[in-house]
């Protein structure tokens, strides 16, 4: 199979991420209940694995870094800790239904920063024009999971700080494959995946987190035991519940392999891949392509439509000749309203650091062979 759907999931993970998992089941039990071998064992993976987090993404305290399930649960914290009930949010074009959802569920008032696709100034203009008008808090995408975009989220880091209004950055697709500091943007909470670029396990994620949270689940912690309020402190306010410690060991796996690789050699990989893909796709006959002309500005996410062609359509027609891709709405339909490609979505190709060139050009072919019948 060629695999072309990283932004969904890191299909193809290092060998030390599913050595990792296995040796956790073998060895670890559960952290904090117990000062016996096997709990103190995971008790160490989880204070190494927040610490090494705690390095690449620029976050002071390792006890900040909180293990969740997924890029969504982060965003489900972060957004129902800043967000009071009916308030005023700015958020990109570009967001996800991990964003949108909660919002609504706050019944929130969502003023969507609008600009066109790869125009950061319009972008920070709008961000700035919107948060002038009032806002309680700021949602942005890091990189858009439909059509790879970076967003220019210094500016608009900045831009929230003078103004003094909590942002909460959606990395579920950038984390990985682009630099983050958490402490230079001066963020109230960044939520990312596990499961991505940080090629761990499916069901890990993480939540950096700069200002109060509120729980979203009570229950235990190993700490504090006596009181029925939970812990005031982290991580332990936000981590009820037995921890994932065979996902957590393959995260530590992941994260030592992006460590070592670099986002930034990550990044340089994964544009050039998107560049000879995008290249060859505007050369075929009635296929528009949604990328930048600037690399800088893309992730290794591309999106593409075919005239006459449903989206949907061709994604069976590839996977029948052993390509994997995703059509459609992509779980970001104000994404896809904002381009204008909500009618049917796109087609989306996302490549990972273990993607080849021969695999594109094998995705190539595989869409020319369709495309001439
Ligand atoms: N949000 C993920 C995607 O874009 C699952 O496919």
């Amino acid at each position: 199979m060629i695999y072309l759907d990283s932004a969904a999931t890191t299909f193809r993970k290092p060998q030390t991420v599913r050595v990792a998992v296995q040796r956790a089941m073998q060895t670890m039990s559960s952290p904090g209940r117990g000062g016996y071998e096997s709990a103190r064992a995971a008790e160490e993976l989880l204070f190494r694995t927040r610490t090494l987090a705690a390095e690449l993404f620029g976050v002071p305290d390792a006890e900040h870094v909180v293990f969740t399930s997924s890029a969504t649960h982060g965003l489900n914290i972060a957004i129902k800790s800043v967000v009071p009930v009916g308030g005023r949010v700015v958020v990109s074009p570009w967001e996800h239904n991990a964003v949108t959802r909660p919002l609504h569920a706050l019944g929130a008032e969502v003023a969507v920063a609008a600009a066109p696709l790869f125009d950061d100034d319009s972008c920070v203009r709008a961000f700035s024009k919107e948060i002038r008008r009032g806002a309680d808090a700021v949602v942005c995408t890091a990189a858009s999971n439909v059509f790879g975009y970076v967003m220019p989220l210094q500016e608009i880091a900045a831009v929230c700080r003078r103004m003094r209004v909590p942002l909460v950055v959606d990395a579920a697709q950038s984390a990985g494959a682009e630099a983050l500091d958490m402490t230079a943007l001066g963020a109230a909470f960044v939520a990312m995946p596990g499961h991505k670029g940080l090629y761990g396990p499916q069901g890990t994620g993480l939540l950096l987190c700069g200002a109060d949270a509120k729980p979203l689940l009570e229950g235990g912690t190993g700490s504090a035991s006596l009181s029925q309020e939970m812990p005031d402190f982290l991580p332990d306010r936000l981590e009820a519940g037995t921890h994932n410690v065979p996902g957590v060991a393959g995260l530590e796996a992941g994260l030592r392999y992006v460590r070592g690789m670099t986002p930034e050699r990550i990044a340089r990989y994964e544009r050039r891949l998107i560049r000879r893909a995008s290249e060859s796709l505007r050369r075929m006959d009635g296929v528009t392509v949604y990328a930048s002309d600037d690399p800088a500005r893309q992730l290794g996410v591309l999106s593409f439509t075919v005239a006459g062609r449903e989206s949907e359509d061709l994604a069976r027609a590839l996977a029948r000749r052993g390509v994997a891709v995703r059509a459609g709405l992509h779980c970001a339909p104000l994404a896809h309203q904002s381009a204008g490609t909500a009618e049917g979505g796109t087609v989306r190709l996302s490549v990972s650091a273990f993607t080849t060139e021969a695999e594109i050009d094998g995705f190539l072919n595989a869409l020319r062979g369709i495309l001439a019948k």
